[in-house]
């Protein structure tokens, strides 16, 4: 069997923080901030859980699939913002969403947890081991941010993205290239109880080198080129290093949806929560070739190609 994405949710809280109340936090202003990344606005969870998130986003998810919880028989979360060291964030997820079939464990992959969960999903349908999983990534960036580090508390939301995948006997995942250099961790790391410490610059110029490499050999792998795919769903770091790595394989902005502007870098939710934007615009067609991608934290990278509505 392979596998196939039937149904997508998300969450993002309702407080906005923007940039103009950001400058009256830290030494920085609007202007520089949109235009070093693209950013105007974040969401943040002033109250409850990273899982009440998380279920939020599954619900809506496992609605939009049109499947019951006691059908899913996997939940994968991914997080690197718990709640609690144990029980994992996907045995809660369980709980509130009354997925009483479902066996659960936890992926923290850092900003290409989403990446990281799906290719977990796809291994696990096409082994044929379980038919129906819930991916479901949230993220509480706001409680490891340091506010009074400016050239780090800019960037960070709040938000969670889920979708539900199938066995099937189209290939709606289709390839996936997953890449780990442990050796570079230190360059954006968030040690327990402590904040996110991070050399940007170095985080930057590893994603718009690292991203490009891996599409490419993603797109091999699946037998497609750069022209074929539709939509690419990037990870919602920074603007600018979307706009690097489009420029470097030649993809026009129409094929880029964006949402960093309004959300900031949920990290593991991101890629999770645009495609849903997606998904719910009604801008994805069945048959329409997706590349999504996923970077950071690890340092760990990895893309995937999908075909949509199969
Ligand atoms: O999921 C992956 C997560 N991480 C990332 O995606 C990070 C990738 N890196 C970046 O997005 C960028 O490196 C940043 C947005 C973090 C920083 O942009 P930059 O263009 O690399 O700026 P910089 O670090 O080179 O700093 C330039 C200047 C410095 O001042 P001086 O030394 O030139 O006087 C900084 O102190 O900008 C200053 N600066 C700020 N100024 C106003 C740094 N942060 C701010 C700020 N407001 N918020």
């Amino acid at each position: 069997m392979k596998a196939t994405i039937i149904g997508t949710g998300s969450y993002i809280p309702e407080y906005i923080l923007t940039n103009q109340e950001l400058s009256t936090m830290v030494e920085t202003d609007d202007e520089w901030i949109v235009t070093r990344t693209g950013i105007s606005e974040r969401r943040i969870q002033k109250s409850g859980d990273v899982a009440d998130m998380a279920v939020n986003a599954a619900l809506k998810a496992l609605d939009n699939a049109g499947i019951n919880s006691e059908d899913i028989d996997l939940i994968i979360a991914a997080t690197s913002t718990p709640d609690y060291l144990f029980p994992n964030c996907s045995s809660i997820i369980q709980k509130n969403t009354g997925a009483i079939n479902a066996v659960c464990f936890d992926i923290s992959a850092a900003c290409s947890g989403f990446i990281m969960a799906l290719s977990a999903a796809k291994a696990y349908i096409e082994a044929g081991m379980y038919k129906k999983v819930l991916i479901v990534c949230s993220e509480k960036m706001s409680g490891i941010t340091d506010w009074k580090d400016r050239s780090t508390c800019i960037l960070f939301g709040d938000g969670a993205g889920a979708c539900v995948v199938e066995s099937s006997e189209q290939e709606g995942v289709k390839s996936v290239d997953l890449h780990n250099e442990g050796m570079l961790g230190e360059v954006l790391t968030a040690k327990r109880n402590e904040n996110i410490v991070m050399n940007g610059q170095e985080v930057f110029k590893f994603a718009v080198k690292k991203v490009p490499q891996s599409i490419l050999q993603t797109l091999e792998a699946a037998n497609l080129t750069t022209e074929d795919i539709d939509w690419y769903l990037f990870h919602q770091a920074n603007a600018r290093i979307t706009a690097t790595i489009a420029k470097r394989l030649k993809v026009p902005d129409e094929k880029i949806p964006m949402n960093v502007d309004k959300c900031g870098n949920t990290s593991a939710a991101s890629v999770a929560i645009l495609l849903d934007e997606v998904n719910r615009k009604g801008m994805l067609k069945k048959g329409d070739k997706l590349m999504l991608a996923g970077f950071g934290s690890g340092l760990t990278w990895g893309t995937m190609a999908i075909e949509w509505g199969i």
